[in-house]
């Protein structure tokens, strides 16, 4: 098996695209695409976002320390693409976009009524890193569809159609392989019938 060495960077795919919302101290709102996030503890629930201080965005997240991030579907592909090519600065991307703001229950930002899961955030720490600076945050509030909840209380993602980007371009998720833990279960017996018929 041949490999190729390159040259150290970015490889780490694929990721969530995520559009956060920010609300600036000025009452204006902004939505921003981002890749560079992801989970960093259970418990108390944080997270990351890594935002280049040149974005328009970069200056809410630091006046208000408050932020949402709103998970991305197939039906919200080309606006996810749009709002991480086009800065606040220049153009209002709920308008744009035709995305829709909710009130988020706890932080200022908005909430994107089309996302299927809202995680509402608070910055505990910035860490400027080089490129980007890293927010890890509190997650204070979260929201999710309802259309995607079955009788039982379960909340299913995978029927929103999530996207990910991955070393460049966005895709659909694809089929399910199996559940957590399932490469240790035990098949569950097939009961035979023991009746007649
Ligand atoms: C798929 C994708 C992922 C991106 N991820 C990030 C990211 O993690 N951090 C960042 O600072 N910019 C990222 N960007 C770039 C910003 O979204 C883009 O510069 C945007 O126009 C900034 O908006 P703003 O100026 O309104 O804040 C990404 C862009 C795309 C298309």
């Amino acid at each position: 098996m041949g490999k190729i060495d390159f040259k150290p960077g970015n490889m780490l795919y694929p990721l969530p695209a995520v559009l956060v919302t920010t609300r600036g101290s000025d009452g204006k709102d902004n939505i921003i695409t981002v890749a560079w996030t992801g989970t960093v503890c259970t418990n108390p629930p944080m997270l990351y976002i890594s935002v280049r201080p040149e974005r328009y965005s970069y200056q809410a997240l630091k006046e208000t320390g408050e932020f949402v991030v709103n998970l991305t579907t197939e039906a919200m592909a080309k606006e996810t693409d749009f709002c991480g090519v086009r800065s606040g600065r220049d153009l209002d991307k709920f308008d744009r976009t035709g995305l829709h703001k909710g009130r988020a229950s706890i932080v200022g930002a908005p909430i994107i009524l089309e996302s299927p899961v809202n995680i509402e955030c608070r910055v505990k720490e910035e860490v400027p890193l080089g490129s980007h600076s890293m927010f890890l945050a509190d997650v204070v509030h979260v929201t999710v569809d309802e259309r995607y909840m079955d009788q039982k209380g379960s909340f299913h993602l995978e029927k929103a159609d999530p996207i990910v980007y991955c070393h460049g371009s966005y895709h659909t998720i694809g089929k399910a392989l199996g559940n957590f833990g399932y490469s240790v279960r035990k098949q569950k017996k097939i009961r035979k019938n023991r009746t007649n018929n």
